[in-house]
C-alpha cells in the first residue's frame, strides 16, 4: 500500500504493516536531495506522525548509494538568492524536514549503503536505529563546500564520538567507513549491502509490533534533556549556513563541483 503520492518521484513513500518507508529514488544524481524531495519527506513525516496506524519510519536508499546530500545545483541557486532557503524559515522545505525529523516522536530507522554525504549522514543522528552496509561511507564535507554543519550535528557529533574525532570528520570532511561508524556508535550493525534494507525492515517490523505509547514515551524520555538544545542549535547553524551559502567560498565550491574541477579557495 502506498501511504501518499509525493509530488516528486525522487522520493518514494510506502506504508505497510505499521511501517512507513521513505526511499531515495534519484540514483542518476546519487540520491542528492532537491527542495522538492525535502518537501516530500517533510510531508511524509508529518503524515506518519499524525497517522495512528504508523508506528515506525524507515529511511533507505539502494545497495549502492544512500544519499549524496543536498543537491548542489539547488545550493548554487539558493546562494545566488542570498542563501535564504537554509535559514530558519518555517516554510523552507529543508527546514520543515529538519524540524519534522528532530521532533519525530515515533521510532526512526535507517538503512545506509554506499555514500551518505552531508545531510545523508546528519539525518542519522536523529534516527533511533541505523544499519549499514559494509560499503557505507559517511562524510560531512561542509567546510569543503564553504559551509558549516546543520541538523544540530555540531552539537550531536562531538557528543557521540568525542570532540577530536568529530573535529576530524567536520573540519577535514573526509569519509569514514562503516566499521568506524560502528565503533563510534553512529550505526548499530554492519551487514552485507544485500542484507541492509531487509534488516532495517525486519527491525522496524519488530518495533511496529510493540505498544506505540510505550515506544513514544521511551524515545521522548531518552531525548528529553536535549530537545530544546537541539532546536536552538539547529537555528544557530541555520543562520550561519545561510550566511555562508551566499559567500564567496561556497560559490566557488558549488561552481567547481558543477564544472567538475577542484575548487580554488586561495582568495576565500
Ligand atoms: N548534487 C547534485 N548533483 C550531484 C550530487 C549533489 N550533491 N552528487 C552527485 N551528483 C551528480 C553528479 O554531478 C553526476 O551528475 P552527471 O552524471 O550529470 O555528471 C552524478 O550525480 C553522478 O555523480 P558522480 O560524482 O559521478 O558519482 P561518483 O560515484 O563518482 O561519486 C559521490 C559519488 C557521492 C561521492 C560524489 O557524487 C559526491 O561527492 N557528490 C557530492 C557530495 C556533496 O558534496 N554533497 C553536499 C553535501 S552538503
Amino acid at each position: 500500500m502506498t501511504a501518499s503520492t509525493p509530488a516528486t518521484q525522487d522520493i518514494l513513500v510506502h506504508a505497510e504493516a505499521g511501517v512507513t518507508t521513505i526511499t531515495f529514488n534519484r540514483a542518476d544524481k546519487k540520491n542528492s536531495i532537491t527542495e522538492a524531495m525535502y518537501a516530500a519527506m517533510a510531508d511524509a513525516l508529518a503524515a506518519a506522525r499524525d497517522d495512528a496506524a504508523v508506528r515506525v519510519v524507515v529511511f533507505q536508499g539502494d545497495m549502492a548509494i544512500f544519499s549524496a546530500g543536498n543537491d548542489i545545483a539547488d545550493f548554487l541557486r539558493q546562494g545566488a538568492q542570498g542563501g535564504g532557503a537554509a535559514a530558519p524559515d518555517a516554510q523552507a522545505p529543508v527546514w520543515r524536514f529538519l524540524q519534522a525529523l528532530a521532533e519525530f516522536p515515533k521510532p526512526l530507522v535507517a538503512a545506509v549503503c554506499g555514500p551518505a554525504v552531508g545531510i545523508g549522514t546528519t539525518l542519522l543522528l536523529h534516527c533511533d536505529l541505523v544499519y549499514a552496509g559494509d560499503n557505507a561511507a559517511f562524510s560531512l564535507p561542509f567546510v569543503n563546500l564553504g559551509l558549516c554543519p546543520e541538523a544540530a550535528s555540531s552539537l550531536l557529533l562531538p557528543q557521540l564520538m568525542g570532540y577530536h574525532r568529530a573535529a576530524e570528520a567536520l573540519l577535514l570532511g573526509e569519509p569514514f567507513l562503516a566499521e568506524a561508524a560502528l565503533e563510534v556508535g553512529l550505526v548499530n550493525r554492519v551487514v552485507p549491502p544485500s542484507e541492509c534494507n531487509l534488516l532495517a525492515q525486519a527491525q522496524a517490523r519488530k518495533l511496529a509490533a510493540k505498544p506505540l505509547s510505550a515506544l513514544v514515551e521511551t524515545k521522548r524520555l531518552m531525548k528529553a534533556g536535549q530537545a530544546t538544545q537541539i532546536r536552538e542549535r539547529m537555528r544557530e547553524e541555520g543562520a550561519s549556513f545561510a550566511r555562508l551559502m551566499a559567500g564567496p567560498a561556497a560559490r566557488e565550491a558549488f561552481t567547481a563541483f558543477m564544472d567538475k574541477r577542484h575548487p580554488d579557495f586561495s582568495r576565500c
